[in-house]
């Protein structure tokens, strides 16, 4: 079943049960919390947290996410990827714990041919709050555990968990409440037998339904909280990953393989002349997945304003972007390969966001215009970083100095325009460390300097040392 398909039966599912279809939120929502949206319940937050009446008693949305914090986690495991799409259902004081589940289980397992996913029951697994986690859920969630198996989940299908994992607030006195997740057993080939509480790569976790139902008092920490009292309104917050969904239901092992990236990967090969699968190195296939999964995100954050920058929302995207530049030519690419992601990556997302096609000009020129900057700088700042580590080889320190100097991280920054993510990156793959200390110190000697220098210019006091040695 392809990506979109998935989207459009879970909202043609949800529709039909009264909620009202709400588009997908800019990935730069207006939430000085977060760089981006990361989660689909973020743009009616207002609403779930009874600061905003909601207009809406139940919604739906297929809203779009970025989560760059796992960047390093991309094309490692079967399932971290910087963009994503969270399917959701929404109550706002309307249904709660016992519809939420017993919809989430029609829709999971209810044939295809009546608008289901059509998973097999068989392979379904679900996490529920345990007993002995917090005082006030003494023997657990007993009505969601009750109501899974009402719905026929065995109970050794039915696994109880920590405050950590099934208990979800925002980690501020607010609301919160117990969660439910569901799991997809995808087979011994991925891992060991046990359930999710054994192994998250073989059991996916695909659906996370947060029964918001309480307001949490002060406490530090992801499980170690009090609760005030019950919310006066009880809520319904859930998220299903698409792309999970779509890898599992392709019958492909990762995120990265899906119809929405895996042509990424195609043109990788053709442009890079490696291969991707079983026969590579898992580095390279690491560097596949890279390009695939950066090359959407990139064009997803360009469609929704960010350019690159040295700073926030647009280093983040000048680093994916360069991440994308870098290991497409560490796969073997001559010249630019920009351009061909790019459009590669919009024919597959432009059924899901029509107003791509209108974009298409500027993302191309803003991505392939970021390219040529690093392309000349890639060269002659790889040069220089390849001569720093030959030199740290070949002499007597070699044995005791796995250290590349603040000061050589400071100049690949300044006069090569490497970010310090990349010498991190590029100095991890050579064994060794990076003096950050030393770095961070020229750094901040450099910002002294321009700011004396812009002060002084504003008093307009130039310096004429230099001239003063002439005369
Ligand atoms: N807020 C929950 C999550 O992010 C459910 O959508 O998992």
């Amino acid at each position: 079943m392809r990506t979109a398909e998935i989207g459009q039966r879970f909202l043609t599912f949800f529709e039909e049960r009264g909620h009202d279809v709400v588009p997908s939120a800019s990935l730069l929502y207006n939430d000085p919390t977060l760089l981006f949206v990361n989660a689909g319940m973020v743009p009616f937050k207002n609403y779930l947290m009874g600061v905003e009446p909601a207009p809406w008693q139940r919604a739906t949305s297929i809203q779009k996410c970025v989560r760059t914090l796992d960047i390093d986690e991309v094309g490692r495991t079967t399932r971290h990827g910087t963009f994503f799409q969270m399917l959701g259902n929404f109550s706002f004081g309307d249904y709660f714990k016992t519809d939420a589940i017993e919809w989430a289980w029609e829709l999971v397992t209810g044939p295809t041919s009546e608008g289901g996913l059509g998973f097999d029951p068989a392979k379904i697994w679900v996490t529920v709050l345990g007993p002995g986690f917090h005082p006030d859920y003494p023997d657990g969630d007993v009505e969601a555990r009750r109501t899974w198996l009402k719905v026929g989940v065995p109970a050794e299908h039915i696994q109880g968990r920590s405050l950590a994992d099934n208990y979800w607030h925002m980690g501020v006195p607010g609301p919160g409440g117990p969660c439910s997740e569901i799991y997809v057993d995808r087979g011994p080939q991925f891992g060991p037998d046990g359930g999710p509480e054994a192994d998250e790569d073989r059991y996916m976790e695909i659906w996370n339904l947060v029964f918001m139902q309480n307001e949490r008092g002060e406490g530090i920490g992801k499980g170690n909280f009090e609760i005030v009292g019950e919310l006066p309104k009880k809520n319904i917050d859930t998220g299903l990953g698409i792309e999970r969904v779509a890898c599992i239901l392709q019958g492909v092992d990762n995120v990265y393989e899906t119809d929405l990236l895996r042509p990424v990967i195609d043109v990788a090969e053709e442009l890079t002349g490696a291969t991707y699968g079983d026969k590579a190195s898992q580095e390279d296939n690491i560097r596949f997945r890279v390009v695939a999964d950066h090359s959407r995100t990139g064009m997803m954050l360009i469609l929704d304003g960010v350019t690159p920058g040295n700073e926030g929302r647009g280093y983040i995207l000048r680093r994916l972007l360069r991440r994308i530049i870098r290991s497409a030519k560490l796969l073997g690419a001559k010249g630019a390969t920009m351009e061909r992601f790019m459009n590669t990556v919009m024919d597959t997302m432009t059924p899901s966001y029509p107003e791509i096609a209108d974009n298409r000009e500027r993302i191309l020129r803003v991505a392939i215009n970021e390219e040529k900057a690093f392309l000349k700088t890639l060269e002659s700042g790889t040069k220089l970083f390849d001569e720093a580590v030959d030199d740290l080889r070949s002499t007597h320190r070699a044995k005791t100095q796995k250290v590349l100097s603040g000061d050589k991280a400071f100049e690949l920054h300044d006069t090569y325009g490497f970010p310090i993510d990349l010498t991190l990156e590029m100095a991890q793959e050579a064994g060794l460390d990076v003096d950050m200390e030393g770095f961070n110190a020229a750094m901040g000697e450099q910002r002294r300097r321009a700011k004396a220098d812009n002060q002084a210019k504003k008093h307009g006091h130039t310096d004429l040392s230099l001239y003063r040695d002439w005369v």
